[in-house]
């Protein structure tokens, strides 16, 4: 038997000098140490051993096993420390970071858009909506703003064809709301409109809501009590606003509303033109000529209009001092909202 030892012990060798992955060394230690392997069988036949010859074949088992587990293990430690210089191909490090998933989110203008939708609706305002490409009737005319009238230099226009624009607000939806639908009326418009304009205030395309509420008996008090509503919901309780005068030529009387300056809370800055102040929206009760041109009757029926820039909310809101990062889609700037 000492002889069948010896054979194993140097096919053991010749097996190991051949290895070169971790997955032959595994084999060859189930050959040699696992359960059926060549070990233990050796051992089982050591039982039918005569017993003066027991001590000296038990011995050279003891030698074998103690080789083959001393090999193994060295091996071991020779081809692991190979594949991690080769890249880590076989080895797994279960303490390196996971891959995460990334979740997309709402643009910023969008977010901004949502919550200003949902403190009018719950005022009572639905949401309505109308073509980014208006004739010169809706957009202008409807509205009060006859052609050649110098109020149209207010806004610098896209024009589609002669008569065609890009809507440069989103008043013209308060006419295709009228002209579809009887008094009371109490809606809202967000979309998309357009001015030749651009600078780090201004886009050629940016995002308006326009407001609406037609009922009998509307007042300014009315309109005061709304906009307190808006600017406390969206820009913090303790925000002040004040109501300028102003001039718009589908609304009488007009106003335009700021609010106290949110850098310097009201102490001046460069942001507010150290004036305190912030400039946010359009508004006033509904000019009569604006009710005419839908055929509703003027001496029945009075309204509030309002009209507020979104981007410039958002920018306010947020403290950010360039328009343009809205539409560069910046992931470091997006994936802060
Ligand atoms: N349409 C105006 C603009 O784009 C904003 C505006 C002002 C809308 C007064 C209104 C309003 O409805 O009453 O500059």
């Amino acid at each position: 038997m000492i002889e069948t030892i010896k054979q194993r012990w140097a096919a053991f060798d010749a097996s190991m000098a051949a290895v070169s992955t971790l997955d032959q060394l595994n084999r060859l230690r189930v050959d040699y140490l696992g359960k059926k392997g060549c070990v233990p069988q050796f051992l089982k036949d050591l039982r039918g051993v005569s017993a003066d010859a027991k001590p000296a074949v038990g011995k050279r088992i003891n030698d074998l096993k103690t080789h083959v587990e001393t090999a193994l293990e060295e091996k071991t430690r020779v081809l692991e420390a190979k594949s991690d210089e080769a890249g880590g191909k076989e080895f797994f490090d279960v303490s390196l970071p996971g891959k995460k998933e990334t979740a997309g989110s709402l643009h910023p203008v969008a977010q901004v858009m949502e919550e200003i939708v949902s403190v009018f609706y719950g005022l009572g305002f639905g949401v309505e909506e109308g073509p980014e490409i208006e004739t010169d009737y809706y957009n202008f005319e409807a509205l009060n703003i006859p052609k050649d009238h110098p109020a149209r230099d207010m806004q610098d226009t896209f024009y589609v064809e002669e008569d065609l624009v890009l809507r440069t607000h989103t008043s013209p939806v308060q006419i295709h709301v009228m002209e579809r639908r009887q008094p009371p009326l109490r809606i809202i418009a967000p979309g998309k409109v357009y001015r030749h304009d651009s600078d780090v205030t201004h886009t050629p395309m940016f995002h308006q809501i326009e407001g609406l509420m037609v009922d009998e008996n509307v007042s300014f008090s009315n309109l005061k009590g709304i906009m307190d509503v808006f600017v406390h919901r969206v820009f913090g309780e303790r925000t002040k606003l004040r109501f300028r005068p102003s001039f718009f030529p589908f609304t009488c009387p007009s106003a335009e509303v700021d609010i106290q300056c949110v850098m310097c809370l009201g102490k001046g800055c460069r942001v507010c033109s150290n004036t305190g102040w912030l400039e946010i929206l359009g508004a006033g009760m509904v000019d009569p000529a604006v009710f005419r041109s839908v055929n509703y009757d003027p001496e029945k029926w009075t309204g509030l209009a309002f009209g507020l820039g979104i981007e410039r909310v958002a920018m306010l809101k947020y403290g950010i001092n360039d328009i343009r990062l809205f539409f560069e889609n910046d992931l470091r700037f997006l994936k802060q909202f």
